[in-house]
C-alpha cells in the first residue's frame, strides 16, 4: 500500500529517467552518497522516499524502485521558477553561502516556497506509518518539519541541513527569518555539517523565536525539545575505492593523461558549475602560474569539469559566460599550437569516469569560496589507495575541518593560492604519500553509512514525541 515506516524527503528523488532508443522512459538511481547510504535502511524498514522527479508540469504515479517505494511531488512550471529557481536558488542558497553572490527577496517566491512545502508534508502525512521516522533533507524544505509535525504528532522527525547555515548577521536579512526557524523547529533533531552552524542556529532560537536553549538543547514552551548538532556528511569511500581498483578505471585513467600529452603535472578541477565553487579565481591563479612562466604549459594542464547546474537562473548564466571567456583567454595567451594550458569541460560524467580522472590527477584543486561539506575531495582521497597525488582545499569547505593534511588555501588570495598549488606540484612523493596517508584513514572510515546510522540513531534515542516531560 505505499505506508512506510521510514521516509525520506528531499527535493529531487534518487532517480533519473533514462529514455531507451525505442522512445520507452525507465529509471535508474541516481549516483548520489545519500541513497546509497539510505538504501539499505529504507529496504529493511519497508521505507519510502518522497521527492521531485525533476520535470515540470507533469504528475508521476508512486512507483516501486530498487526495493524503495518511490512517491513523486508535482511541480507546476510557476512553482519550478517560484520555489526552485527562485526562493531556494536564488534567494537561499547565496544567502547561507555567505552573499558570495547577492540573495534576492521576492514575496511571491516565498508564498510559493510554503505551498510547495506544504504539499510535501501532505504528502509525508500520507505515507507515513504510525510513529513512522521521517528523515527531511535540505534547505529546499526548511518548513516541512512543523507543517508534518502539525499534521502528524506521533511521527518522530529528522531534519538534515547538506549546505552551511549562516552567521547570524546574515540569516537575519531574511524577511522570513521566525518562519524558517520555527519549520525547522518542528523536528526532534536537526543536523548540520558543522558544530558552529548548529551555534549559529541555537543563538538565532534563542534570540528571535525566544526560546531556552542549553548548548545544543533547545527548550520549547510545550515541553518539547529539539536537538541540533553537526553531523558532517560523507561518502560511500569503499565504493569509490572499489570503482578505482578496476581495470577498466585505470586504463582510462592512463588514457586520459595520454589524451592530455602525458604531462609532468594534471591538476584537476570537478565542480558543479556554482558561483559557490571558486572557479574564478582559481583559474585566475593558474593562468598566472602560467603567464609568469612558474609553470610551462609542456609541462602542466588543469583539466576543469564543470557539470551544468540551475541553468536558467541569472548568476548560473552570467557565471558560465564569465569561465567561458576566462579559459578562452588563458588558452588564447599561449599562443603555441599544441598548447593549450586549460581543458574546459561543461559536462556530467558517471562515476567510473570521475574515478578515472581523480586516479589520473597529480593534484586535485577543491577551492570553493564556501561549501557546506564538498564531496569531490572525500572522493578523491578515496580513490588515491595508490597514496599518490596531493590536494589543494580550501579552508571554508566543511572538508577542510577533517582534511587537515591537505593543502590548504583562502580561495580569495589568489597569490597563495599560486604558491600552495607549486607546494603541491613540487613536493616529494614521500611528503604527498604522508598526507594522503592521514587523509584517507579519516575518509575511509568516516563514511556515509556512518553518517547516517549516527543521525538515525540520535533521533530514534530522542525522547518519545508523545511525552510531555523528558
Ligand atoms: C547541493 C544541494 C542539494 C542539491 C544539489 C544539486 O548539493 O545541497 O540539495 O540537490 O546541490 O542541485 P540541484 O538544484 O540540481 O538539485
Amino acid at each position: 500500500d505505499g505506508s512506510a515506516d521510514f521516509v525520506v524527503i528531499a527535493n529531487r528523488l534518487p532517480v533519473d529517467r533514462v529514455s531507451a532508443p525505442d522512445g520507452s522512459t525507465m529509471w535508474r538511481t541516481s549516483p548520489g552518497g545519500l541513497v546509497t547510504a539510505l538504501e539499505p535502511v529504507m529496504k529493511r524498514n519497508g521505507g519510502a522516499w518522497i521527492g521531485w522527479h525533476g520535470a515540470a508540469d507533469e504528475k508521476v504515479k508512486p512507483f516501486e524502485h530498487n526495493g524503495m517505494h518511490l512517491e513523486p511531488v508535482p511541480l507546476s512550471e510557476q512553482e519550478v521558477a517560484e520555489y526552485y529557481e527562485g526562493f531556494s536558488n536564488s534567494t537561499l542558497w547565496p544567502l547561507y553561502h555567505d552573499v558570495v553572490a547577492p540573495p534576492e527577496f521576492h514575496r511571491e517566491w516565498w508564498e510559493s516556497y510554503v505551498r510547495v512545502n506544504r504539499r510535501f508534508a501532505e504528502r509525508a502525512a500520507k505515507v507515513a506509518r504510525e510513529n513512522a521516522v521521517v528523515w527531511v533533507q535540505d534547505y529546499q524544505l526548511q518548513l516541512v518539519p512543523a507543517m508534518l509535525r502539525e499534521l502528524r504528532p506521533d511521527l518522530r522527525i529528522g531534519f538534515f541541513l547538506h549546505i552551511p547555515f549562516p552567521p547570524t548577521e546574515l540569516f537575519q536579512q531574511l524577511p522570513w527569518r521566525r518562519e524558517i526557524l520555527e519549520g525547522l523547529l518542528g523536528a526532534d533533531l536537526v543536523g548540520f555539517q558543522m558544530p558552529g552552524a548548529a551555534q549559529n542556529f541555537v543563538r538565532l532560537v534563542r534570540q528571535r523565536v525566544g526560546h531556552k536553549t542549553h548548548r545544543d538543547m533547545i527548550y520549547l514552551p510545550d515541553g518539547r525539545t529539539v536537538l541540533a548538532k553537526a553531523y558532517p556528511i560523507s561518502i560511500d569511500a569503499a565504493g569509490f575505492e572499489e570503482l578505482a581498483r578496476t581495470p577498466e578505471v585505470i586504463a582510462r585513467a592512463a588514457e586520459i593523461r595520454e589524451s592530455l600529452g602525458n604531462p609532468r603535472t594534471m591538476l584537476l578541477g570537478i565542480d558543479r558549475l556554482d558561483y559557490t565553487k571558486g572557479l574564478r579565481q582559481r583559474l585566475r591563479a593558474f593562468g598566472e602560474l602560467i603567464q609568469e612562466g612558474s609553470l610551462h604549459p609542456d609541462d602542466a594542464v588543469f583539466v576543469q569539469v564543470a557539470t551544468p547546474s540551475r541553468e536558467r537562473v541569472q548568476q548560473y548564466k552570467l557565471l558560465r559566460d564569465d569561465i567561458n571567456r576566462l579559459v578562452g583567454r588563458i588558452n588564447g595567451d599561449v599562443a603555441r599550437i599544441g598548447q593549450q594550458p586549460v581543458t574546459y569541460l561543461h559536462a556530467s560524467y558517471p562515476r567510473a569516469e570521475m574515478a578515472a580522472l581523480y586516479r589520473a590527477a597529480d593534484v586535485m584543486v577543491v577551492t570553493p569560496l564556501r561549501d557546506g561539506m564538498n564531496l569531490v575531495a572525500k572522493e578523491y582521497i578515496a580513490c588515491r589507495y595508490d597514496e599518490r597525488g596531493a590536494l589543494v582545499l580550501s579552508e571554508f569547505a566543511g572538508a577542510a575541518s577533517e582534511l587537515k593534511q591537505a593543502y590548504q588555501v583562502n580561495p580569495h588570495d589568489i597569490n597563495g593560492m599560486k604558491s600552495m598549488m607549486l607546494a603541491a606540484i613540487n613536493a616529494s612523493p614521500r611528503e604527498n604519500a604522508r598526507r594522503m596517508k592521514a587523509m584517507r584513514k579519516q575518509v575511509m572510515e568516516n563514511d556515509i553509512e556512518l553518517w547516517a546510522n549516527n543521525f538515525l540513531e540520535e533521533l530514534t534515542a530522542t525522547r518519545d514525541p508523545h511525552e510531555k516531560n523528558p
